[in-house]
């Protein structure tokens, strides 16, 4: 256990992301301090340790050597290079690795700068392979309620978590269905009465708008920012049959999901559909360097670029050769110790083990989880299912830094995200400081 963190009992899960904790609102008093990091630890300021198992971004731990020293090496060969009207080796060579690891359909890999970078990029891609078709008409999109795609107009305007409110209007035409959350599911029901609730209002959603108006569906196949909430495979299936049925895009949200995180490289391969656009990042560089990648279907770049076509968009350090050689040595290392092949293995011991010592608790709603990405819904009473309050999560929050944990908790529900280097005891350190701040032991 740590020794008391004076910041710990302050508001140690509460985020302003962006800002310097030097900005007049002294941010520094509601962050956790972090200075160095090592494995799956990472330490403040005091020297206290906690285990990384917030943002899904570290997947092969933190200050990992063998990535360091390939990109310590890169910096001195080719520390920057354009990807517009130049391009280096390493971009070439990530971007084979990313369709052979991505398989079928794909044929092009386009690199930004985050994951919102890879979203909007795959929405602006859907329009332009539209318009070069001369489908003028087509420019909506469908996401889920609940999907978390991004930072960006366009990305907000696909998210439909209330947040985009804040900033005034979002984009026209981007409309919101009902996701299939079993938990907390849009009508009372069975799983497949919830599931064909949502298909109907999908395609109900689809014929308002016009079917040949409707872009992209975008989909992302476990909501990590809401909570862990998988979306059942015969859900993203159908969405496949109607989006194909009806001429429309699929592009599946794999930023958070991609490259391991759920026991393979991609989560579409085990839920058997095969998007038009792929959007990756957390993963893809693990931390290493921020990078986002959008990996495109041959029939889309085909149809694009084969007849000289252009993409009018693209940022300047798009393809950066550190975060290529980042991304490399990252796809490297998990291969070499076989860390998305003991996901699913890792995944289930957490799971069972925090099922074993919290079914009973009259707070945990609902503990759940994929791969390598887990939750537990916090509630008031577990038959209403109301949500815990404020405070309640305040306080939990510094009991679980007390316990060395740093998770993210967003609504009443505790995400943790421990890297998939994770070993077994260091896994049971985890669940042990979970269990020990729910109990309040
Ligand atoms: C599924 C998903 N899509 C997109 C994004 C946006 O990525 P970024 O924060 O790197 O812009 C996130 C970030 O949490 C995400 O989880």
């Amino acid at each position: 256990m740590n020794s008391l963190n004076p910041y710990a009992t302050l508001h140690p899960f509460t985020y302003m992301p962006g800002f310097s904790t030097l900005t007049p609102q002294g941010f520094h008093h509601f962050n956790t301090y972090l200075t160095r990091g090592e494995g799956v630890w990472i330490y403040d300021q005091h020297d206290n340790r906690y285990i990384y198992a917030t943002t899904a971004v570290p997947s092969v731990g933190l200050c990992n050597p063998y990535v360091t020293e390939k990109i310590a090496k890169q910096y001195e060969t080719l520390h920057f290079a354009s990807t517009c009207g130049q391009t280096h080796p390493l971009v070439e060579q990530l971007s084979q690795r990313l369709i052979e690891l991505c398989g079928s359909p794909f044929g092009q890999v386009f690199y930004s700068n985050d994951g919102s970078g890879a979203i909007e990029t795959a929405m602006r891609l859907a329009r332009q392979y539209y318009l070069s078709l001369g489908q003028k008409k087509r420019t909506k999109f469908i996401s889920l309620e609940g999907s978390y795609h991004g930072t960006t107009f366009g990305t907000g305007s696909v998210t439909h978590m209330g947040i985009a409110e804040s900033f005034g209007p979002a984009l026209m035409n981007c409309f919101a269905v009902p996701a299939p959350n079993m938990y907390r599911p849009p009508i009372d029901g069975t799983a497949e009465q919830i599931i064909q609730y949502c298909l109907d209002l999908l395609e109900e959603t689809i014929f308002e708008n016009g079917p040949d108006e409707i872009a992209a569906i975008l989909i992302e196949p476990v909501q990590g920012v809401n909570g862990i909430i998988e979306i059942p495979k015969f859900y993203v299936q159908e969405v496949r049959r109607l989006a194909s049925r009806y001429g429309i895009l699929l592009i599946m949200d794999e930023v958070a999901t991609g490259v391991g995180r759920t026991g393979g490289w991609i989560l579409s391969h085990e839920l058997e559909v095969q998007p038009d656009l792929l959007a990756l990042s957390k993963g893809l560089t693990g931390g290493y360097f921020p990078m986002g990648a959008t990996v495109v279907s041959s029939a889309i770049s085909t149809q694009l670029f084969d007849s000289g076509g252009i993409f009018l968009h693209g940022s300047t350090q798009s393809g950066h050769p550190i975060g290529c050689s980042a991304a490399l040595a990252v796809i490297q290392y998990l291969e070499l110790n076989q860390l998305v092949e003991g996901v699913r293995s890792k995944g289930d011991y957490v799971i069972s083990s925090l099922l074993n010592s919290l079914n009973d608790h009259p707070n945990v709603g609902n503990v759940r989880g994929k791969g390598m990405m887990f939750a537990i819904e916090f509630v008031a009473d577990r038959i209403s299912k109301t949500p815990v309050d404020y405070e309640f999560g305040q306080q939990l929050s510094a009991r679980l830094h007390n316990q060395g944990i740093l998770g993210n908790w967003f609504n009443g529900i505790l995400i943790l995200y421990p890297p998939l280097s994770a070993t077994r005891e260091e896994l049971a350190f985890m669940v042990n400081g979970v269990v020990c701040a729910i109990v309040g032991k």
